[in-house]
């Protein structure tokens, strides 16, 4: 038996000098020093031992135990200590490809919108995308029959409210923030509101039932249509590049009086006319107009002391235009090829 100990010894330390990287070293200690290893055999093999003899050598083999243990710690350590120092990095060797996410595209005009915005003092709000049929439409003019409630049909809900109305929707627009944004703050008032929309589209690459906008709104003594104009401008200019005009052209809005469209020069063609602008040189982008006195009113602002201006873009819209997207559906699809390209 101590013939045995002694020549595991001699075997263990042989092999121990002989490794000569981790993966030996694991496996060293895997057969001698593991719960199967030589080591736990010999041990094993005591109980069949006059009791004697079973204490002397259970003693040398708990020695033996100890001693290889700590020999194999200090070798595993001296094992790193030589792998850090010997370290080099071969430069000729493949990269390792750690693949980096992508703002999508809506997200950053977003953030472009929300920087010029903040800078001429707009806070920047959020407003929920779960409505109700009274802020979505009622408060901003458009009563249960108007009938430009057609245009945005939308996806209502079926689960009723606190006082147990069906009256639930997913928003159409951002406006009804306009209307929060009031209530919760009053004038005067200048807040930027991004957020997601929804409505029952039959999608095609023009047409996607979630899809993002943002509403900027403006409230003070005297505002006027000059003021609107300026705002739009600067936008146009930052998005579109300096040379970038804006008309606009009369268009209802039902929560804004006057309203119209603001129109941008065709950033591809500047306004010769092209394929992206059907040949006008000009791009339909924006909704805009005064705040409705009957608006103002429902967001709890007396019109007689304030006026307001109010303008909504769409994302989406804006993202295809500055970066030459042909298919509004893309940027819903998650998908890499396209995320990547920005
Ligand atoms: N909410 C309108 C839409 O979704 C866009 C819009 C038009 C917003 C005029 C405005 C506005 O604030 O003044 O079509």
């Amino acid at each position: 038996m101590k013939n045995k100990l002694d020549a595991l010894r001699t075997e263990f330390l042989q092999q121990l000098t002989q490794a000569k990287d981790e993966e030996d070293l694991r496996q060293l200690e895997i057969k001698f020093l593991s719960r199967k290893g030589k080591l736990s055999e010999i041990m094993h093999g005591l109980k069949n031992l006059d009791l004697k003899l079973r204490q002397e050598i259970g003693k040398s083999a708990n020695q033996l135990k100890i001693e290889l243990q700590n020999k194999f710690q200090e070798a595993s350590k001296l094992m790193k200590k030589s792998i850090v120092n010997n370290e080099y990095v071969d430069v000729t060797l493949p990269g390792i490809n750690r693949p980096q996410g992508h703002l999508n595209p809506i997200t950053l005009v977003q953030n472009e919108l929300e920087d010029l915005f903040s800078s001429l003092g707009f806070m920047i709000l959020d407003g929920p995308e779960l409505e109700s049929d009274y802020f979505n439409f009622t408060a901003l003019n458009l009563g249960p029959d108007h009938p430009a409630r057609d245009m945005q049909d939308t996806f209502y809900i079926d689960y009723p409210n606190r006082q147990g109305e069906y009256d639930l929707l997913m928003r159409t627009q951002t406006s009804p923030m306009q209307i929060r944004a009031m209530n919760k703050y009053g004038a005067p008032l200048r807040a930027l509101i991004p957020g997601r929309c929804f409505r029952n589209e039959a999608t095609d690459a023009r047409h996607e039932h979630t899809f993002y906008q943002v509403e900027g709104m403006l409230i003070d003594k005297n505002i006027n249509f000059a003021h609107l104009k300026s705002f739009l401008e600067i936008v146009g200019k930052r998005l579109f590049g300096s040379n970038t005009k804006l008309r606009m052209r009369p268009k209802f809005f039902p929560f804004v009086e006057p309203g119209n469209n603001g129109e941008y020069t065709c950033f591809l063609c500047g306004g010769k006319g092209c394929r992206v602008c059907k040949y006008t040189g000009w791009l339909e982008t924006v909704g805009a107009g005064l705040i409705h006195p009957d608006v103002l009113r429902a967001g709890g602002i007396d019109p007689e002391i304030y006026s307001g201006l109010a303008f909504g873009f769409g994302l989406n819209r804006l993202a295809m235009l500055k970066y030459n997207i042909n298919d509004v559906r893309l940027f819903n699809s998650g998908d890499p090829k396209f995320l990547e390209q920005f």
